[in-house]
């Protein structure tokens, strides 16, 4: 796909485990005019995702790998990758840890969301653990994909306020409408568009 600046857009795998609605979010982000990238391929580990209801509906390739063995699931999926020529990687919401020797493949390449201000609260169970500890604000961070887990350069970065009566599932919520909005805007800079 070419950019009306007669640029080409990076294609692009989305790596999914769920909901898919950062899936969705940035489908819709790479099919405006500014968009860098193009969303070629969707991948997950979970043939029971949701979000891969999306492939369907948007005509986008897909591959589910169970990741049970991890050198064999990653090594068929750089393969896959590579017959398709893809060349930059959105994490979101993918619940699989990738090796050093794959992200290594596509070195500054891989982008990743996570549902909190990094660098606190990395890791699982995000939402309930900012709770425990009564934060006032929580967030979501968009970053590059390094060897450590959640740990790689922050692109951007967007504030949350945490009202008393948030619970795990309405500060979820509410970071997700954010995320929607953060991933596109990060990929925009991460291009210095
Ligand atoms: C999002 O909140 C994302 O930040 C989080 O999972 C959710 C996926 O939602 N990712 C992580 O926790 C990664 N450690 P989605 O499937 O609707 O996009």
């Amino acid at each position: 796909m070419v950019l009306s600046t007669g640029i080409n857009r990076i294609r692009t795998a989305v790596f999914i485990s769920g909901t898919g609605s950062n899936l969705k979010s940035l489908v819709k982000f790479s099919k405006t005019k500014l968009s860098p990238i193009s969303i070629e391929f969707i991948v997950s580990n979970n043939s029971k995702a949701k979000g891969l209801n999306y492939a369907k509906k948007f005509k986008i390739k897909k591959k589910v790998l169970n990741f049970k063995n991890k050198k064999l699931s990653e090594n068929n999926l750089l393969s896959i990758l590579k017959k398709n020529n893809i060349e930059m990687i959105c994490l979101a919401g993918f619940m699989k840890i990738l090796s050093k020797n794959f992200i290594k493949k596509f070195k500054g390449k891989i982008l990743n969301i996570h549902p909190s201000l990094l660098p606190k609260y990395k890791g699982l169970n995000t939402h309930q653990r900012v709770l425990n500890n009564k934060e006032k604000y929580s967030g979501c961070t968009v970053h590059f994909v390094n060897a450590r887990l959640d740990s790689g350069k922050i692109i951007l970065q967007k504030k949350v306020k945490i009202s008393k009566k948030d619970t795990e599932i309405s500060l979820a919520k509410k970071i997700l409408v954010q995320e929607h909005k953060l991933y596109p805007k990060a990929i925009l800079k991460v291009f210095n568009l």
